[in-house]
């Protein structure tokens, strides 16, 4: 087993360290492996050198068996969750909302992240029910500022959870919330008076709070039903969300009639390695599910492309172009869900692509948007 989490901690760093342009000097090479543990229910991130991880291994191999046990798939219940032809939607309306309790609040970043994001596990006790890829909507309690008198504006959230939760019982929905904050741009502080409202409740919630959620909403990204399809998952920072699901769904729950044989390859662009999301879950799913699931990481502050500007996973897009464009050839699924900012830049790499390949990007764009293959959630 500790060779196992070695193996890990060694894929990780490779993983990292693998840009072609980017030469980490020898301190930054021993920096790069990421070692996390659990410790009474929290998550905490430690960045090593090697021997140092190796000196955390004992305490990291427990600790990851307690909160990642998947060397076996995970019975999730109740089976009539599978049984409906359509997703559910909108069962319950903003106006009219589920009162939902919040179960935990985990920050999930390292203290060096630029900005806070938190794991929230709500219970919803079964009487929401949704599927992988769609949303829930957050009505922050208090008035809204915008309009005196009248409740706070819905704010939307993608489930980060399967449709069986993060305790496989059906009964819960988790969502991975940055807590939006104000920099003034003159003194470089934040200004409270100006921080996200919906987020800022969310991540400051206590386990027992009462959350009122409207939805579930959305079908862009619902996970097709073909086990053998093909997946490319593009995310910035949050918007690893759904994918987090989908990968729950294909690599770590035993659902009866979804037994994944495709393959899922993960693009995630964060800004440095203590801001990476899940990734103790999907470095397992490399060890495990080699020939099914691929991982790619762009660390914007860590990293610089091949002009020397900041890596972005639109940059790592176009480090692979050739074997997208193949795969999307042979009708795979791409996705995209994070930074609205984020689509130009893909849009350009994915054209320069087509491009090299004598194609017009165009053309090809109407013909996946045709074709179903093309989904896109961006906020
Ligand atoms: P708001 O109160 O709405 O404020 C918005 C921004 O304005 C903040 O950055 C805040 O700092 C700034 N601001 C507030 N007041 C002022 C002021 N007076 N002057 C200047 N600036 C100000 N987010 C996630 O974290 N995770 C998800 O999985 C996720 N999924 C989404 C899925 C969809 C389909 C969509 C549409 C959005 C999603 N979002 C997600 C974004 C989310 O819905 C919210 O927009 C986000 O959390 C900010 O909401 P808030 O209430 O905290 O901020
Ligand atoms: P940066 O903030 O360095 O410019 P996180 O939530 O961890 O910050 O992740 C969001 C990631 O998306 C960051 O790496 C951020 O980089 C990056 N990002 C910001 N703007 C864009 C963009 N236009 N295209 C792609 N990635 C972007």
């Amino acid at each position: 087993m500790a060779q196992a989490v070695l193996s890990q901690v060694g894929l990780s760093s490779f993983q990292l360290c693998s840009s072609p342009v980017h030469a980490p000097s020898s301190s930054q090479n021993n920096l790069t492996c990421k070692v996390s543990f659990c410790e009474s229910s929290t998550l905490h991130h430690s960045f090593l050198g090697e021997r140092a991880a190796l000196r955390a291994l004992p305490a990291a191999r427990t600790a990851c068996l307690r909160r990642l046990d998947i060397q076996s798939r995970v019975a999730t219940n109740p089976v009539n969750l599978e049984a409906a032809t359509e997703p559910p939607i909108n069962l319950y309306r903003p106006k009219e909302p589920y009162i939902a309790r919040i179960v935990s609040v985990e920050r999930i970043v390292g203290p060096k992240a630029p900005g806070e994001t938190c794991h929230i596990v709500i219970d919803h006790g079964g009487n929401v029910p949704y599927w992988e890829g769609q949303s829930y909507g957050v009505i922050a309690p208090g008035e809204n500022p915008k309009k005196p008198g009248q409740p706070n504006a819905v704010r939307l959230y993608s489930i980060a959870s399967t449709r069986y939760g993060d305790s496989f019982d059906g009964k819960t929905a988790s969502l991975c919330v940055r807590r939006a904050v104000y920099v003034d741009p003159e003194t470089g502080k934040e200004d409270p008076a100006k921080k996200g409202v919906c987020s800022n409740f969310l991540c400051d919630a206590k386990p027992g709070d009462e959350v009122q959620i409207s939805g579930p909403s959305g079908k862009v990204l619902l996970l097709p039903e073909d086990p053998k399809a093909t997946h490319i998952m593009v995310a910035t920072g949050t918007g690893i969300a759904p994918y987090r699901a989908y990968l729950r769904r294909m690599f770590m729950e035993d659902v009866p009639n979804y037994k994944f044989t495709g393959l899922s390859w993960l693009f995630l662009g964060v800004a440095n390695t203590e801001s990476l999301l899940y990734h103790d879950e999907f470095t397992e799913y490399l060890k495990r599910f080699p020939d099914n699931f691929r991982y790619d990481i762009a660390l914007s502050r860590e990293q610089k492309s091949r002009s020397g500007g900041k890596m972005y996973v639109q940059n790592k897009i176009e480090e692979y172009g050739s074997e997208i464009f193949e795969l999307l050839d042979k009708g795979a699924h791409i996705y995209f869900c994070g930074l609205k900012g984020m689509m130009p830049g893909i849009q350009d790499s994915l054209k320069a692509i087509a491009e090299e390949r004598g194609l017009k990007w165009e053309d090809k764009l109407a013909e996946l948007k045709k074709n179903k293959q093309w989904h896109v959630e961006v906020y």
